[in-house]
């Protein structure tokens, strides 16, 4: 599936390496052993605990409330099911506001959690933070386009990047994050043209979910494709349990589609 072996667990090495072969990255979140296990022996390169747990398994209206605790029991519980996966866990809400708790609460998600690497939601403003994460040996991933983190400042769950003003920012934001030491990207919700300029303009990886196909790589919640999350999908999610016999042949025909491009599609994208 990828140029890792099943055997060998992933790296950000490996990941960049994906980045420059062309060959695209399977990225799924989990949030139980169980859940990891599966995807992990489907050959996703990249598990994110995300923060979206909190809405995902908790069922609260947003990711505001999890806490730093939620985070590393979830993360311990996917460590223990997954072997060769990256694991990127999320640093919820105020987390890390000043460089300090950025510090501590990192080293929580990997000492307790296991995290191989910790993502933040922004841009210039946690270019600091994200700095001395990186300098301190903490593989730091970012997070540009719709943070939900900020979904009451940002006025709901919208496409960002649409206006030229804001999709200059969201470059220079993540060329920042970049040269602060960040080795991994996440955009999400963000126009097709803009996540092609952003993924090139970078060399670190870019994991896109609303982002379109040019991205070097996708991540869905996996409750979203797997058709079981309450309500309506979102319009770049794809139901990948449709006509599939178990919930390993949607992962493995998720992780298919992307790597052979037919994920995300037109009506996918922004
Ligand atoms: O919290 C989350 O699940 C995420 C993914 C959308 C990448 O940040």
């Amino acid at each position: 599936m990828s140029n890792h072996t099943s055997q060998s667990p992933v790296t950000r090495a490996t990941l960049e390496r994906m980045k420059q072969a062309g060959e695209k990255i399977a990225c799924l979140t989990a949030y139980d052993a169980s859940l990891a296990h599966l995807v992990d022996a489907a050959g996703i390169e990249v598990i994110i605990v995300g923060d979206s747990l909190g809405m995902v398994i908790q069922g609260k209206e947003s990711t505001l409330p999890v806490t730093l605790d939620d985070m590393i029991y979830h993360a311990a519980a996917v460590a223990r099911g997954s072997q060769h996966a990256l694991r990127v866990v999320d640093m919820p809400f105020m987390t890390y506001t000043t460089v300090r708790d950025a510090l501590q609460n990192a080293a929580r998600l990997m000492r307790e959690g296991a995290a191989h690497m910790v993502k933040l939601e922004g841009g210039a403003r946690i270019v600091e933070i994200v700095h001395d994460l990186a300098a301190q040996g903490i593989p730091v991933c970012g997070h540009l386009g719709l943070l939900p983190q900020s979904v009451h400042q940002l006025g709901g769950y919208r496409v960002q990047g649409r206006e030229r003003e804001a999709a200059h920012a969201m470059l220079e934001d993540a060329r920042g994050l970049e040269a602060a030491g960040a080795a991994l990207l996440v955009l999400e919700c963000v126009p097709v043209d803009l996540a092609r300029e952003i993924t090139r303009a970078v060399s670190m990886p870019v994991i896109g979910i609303g982002a379109g196909p040019d991205t070097d790589g996708q991540v869905l919640v996996l409750q979203d494709m797997l058709g079981i999350t309450p309500g309506k999908r979102p319009k770049f999610s794809k139901d990948f349990m449709a006509g599939q016999g178990s919930i390993q042949d949607a992962v493995q025909a998720y992780a298919k589609a992307v790597k052979d491009g037919s994920f995300p599609a037109p009506e996918h994208c922004f």
